[in-house]
């Protein structure tokens, strides 16, 4: 089993080039093949999620070209399933993106419920209210969804609550049904935006995404393009968070500061330094950090998935922070791991209270999920000895080369996968 070996305490100093986003790539290749032209897409994250999805594209019979590691040519003309099944799409959450972009081309689909991280009960309720008030008859069998329609035609939606996946997989749908939809509190997130100026790029007619009113008029064909993905908010941030826990100096490159504008502000808040370039943010970590509260909210407010990642920053800040995780139920599994390298904070529901200490000690850890395993990974950088972290499928899920940025802004990394390449690590770095 592959895990990561980590020897902290070192300040990370450089540079570090920040890749596409895997939340906006998702919905994106699977709006790809709404099409029967050629669509071609740039930016594109190596990581295993994105794999995994463009694994089934290629499974339901479109066709996929990688051009480079970061660009892939998409053309779904000749798609003759609408039943994505595969072993593995079953894992990852965004699968559930096939049945919008089906529905919307080919008014049916079948698609396995999604699995993905647990992190919380995670119900797709507001998508399917959003395909049946669209015309759709929608059922649950056998663990898959069962999505159709004679026609689909406009309609307007409210969602109960802000769902990035519910946005996003109605839009989908919408923009291929007859006349005019509105969708009322829909999310803003920044990679709401990029599907639909994706969508649009292919000919969609969809307004007001990163507002909370979406407008759509359907059109009966979207045609090829060629479109680069935006920047990763939150691999972004995950650096942001290293740099100042390991009290380093890093330039993240290849970011949109505005989209990082509720991290900087935490960051500033506990006293450290950041400064914002065009397409680059500098962080540099006080030595001394400030405690601070965060509140998990949907965009523009502080993002649930950079709440791990900052919660280990907090817990090696001065006073008490107090964390409230108000999207997903169970996001504070990393806490337990934290505490084995003398972490101290304690989970009250839906709220962490943190402790600050003075540092983290080495020690064995298990990745939960994605976002708290590069959350551990932070911690085992800052930390005095060696940290091992275990189960890092899930961290390879959504971090392209993490081990190598890692190691390329001075921290000491590596992938192992047998107790001698351990050794032969420690031995090297000691
Ligand atoms: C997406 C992101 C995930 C991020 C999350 C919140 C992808 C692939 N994943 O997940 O990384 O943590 O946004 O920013 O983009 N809910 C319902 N009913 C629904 C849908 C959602 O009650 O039909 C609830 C959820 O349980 C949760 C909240 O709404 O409490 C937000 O979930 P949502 O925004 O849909 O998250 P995902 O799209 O699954």
């Amino acid at each position: 089993m592959e895990q990561y070996i980590i020897k902290g305490g070192k300040p990370l100093k450089g540079e570090v080039e920040i890749g596409g986003a895997k939340n906006a790539a998702l919905g994106i290749l699977a709006a790809a093949v709404m099409t029967d032209d050629d669509v071609i897409i740039e930016n594109l994250p190596d990581v295993r999620d994105i794999n995994v999805l463009l694994e089934a594209i290629g499974e339901i019979g479109a066709e996929v070209k990688r051009i480079d590691r970061h660009t892939v040519k998409i053309n779904g003309g000749n798609i003759k399933e609408v039943s994505v099944d595969d072993e593995y799409i079953r894992k990852i959450r965004a699968s559930y993106y096939f049945i919008g972009a089906l529905l919307g081309k080919y008014k049916k689909a079948q698609v396995p419920l999604p699995g993905g991280c647990n992190i919380g009960s995670r119900p797709i309720d507001q998508h399917i209210k959003g395909f049946r008030a669209l015309g759709a008859k929608v059922s649950i069998e056998r663990g898959a969804v069962i999505a159709s329609a004679e026609t689909l035609s406009c309609a307007h939606i409210y969602f109960d609550v802000v769902s990035v996946g519910a946005t996003i997989n109605v839009m989908m749908a919408a923009a291929m049904a007859e006349g005019r939809t509105i969708l009322e509190n829909a999310a803003k997130e920044p990679h709401i935006v990029d599907v639909a100026n994706f969508l649009n790029s292919m000919g969609a007619n969809i307004k007001g995404a990163g507002t909370d009113t979406i407008r759509i008029t359907g059109v009966k064909r979207l045609h090829g393009t060629e479109y680069s993905i935006i920047p990763d908010q939150i691999e972004a941030g995950t650096f942001m968070c290293m740099a100042a826990a390991t009290r380093g100096d890093v330039l993240i490159k290849n970011v949109i500061p505005k989209h990082l504008e509720s991290i900087s502000a935490k960051l500033i808040e506990m006293g450290n330094e950041v400064i914002e370039y065009d397409e680059a943010v500098r962080v540099i970590g006080a030595k001394y950090q400030r405690h601070t509260d965060i509140k998990t909210l949907p965009y523009p407010g502080f993002p649930t998935d950079m709440q791990p990642q900052m919660a280990v920053s907090l817990a090696l800040a001065e006073g008490s922070s107090m964390v409230t995780e108000s999207i997903f139920e169970n996001r504070f599994k990393y806490v337990d791991e934290l505490a084995r390298m003398g972490g101290n904070i304690k989970v009250e529901g839906n709220v962490a209270v943190i402790d600050g200490i003075e540092g983290f000690t080495g020690a064995t850890v298990n990745a939960p999920d994605l976002r708290a395993g590069a959350a551990l990974v932070i911690a085992g950088l800052c930390a005095d000895g060696f940290t091992v972290v275990e189960e890092i499928g899930y961290i390879q899920r959504g971090y392209e080369c993490f081990e190598e940025k890692i190691k390329g802004i001075g921290g000491a990394i590596e992938k192992v996968d047998s107790e001698k390449a351990a050794r032969k690590f420690m031995l090297k770095v000691s």
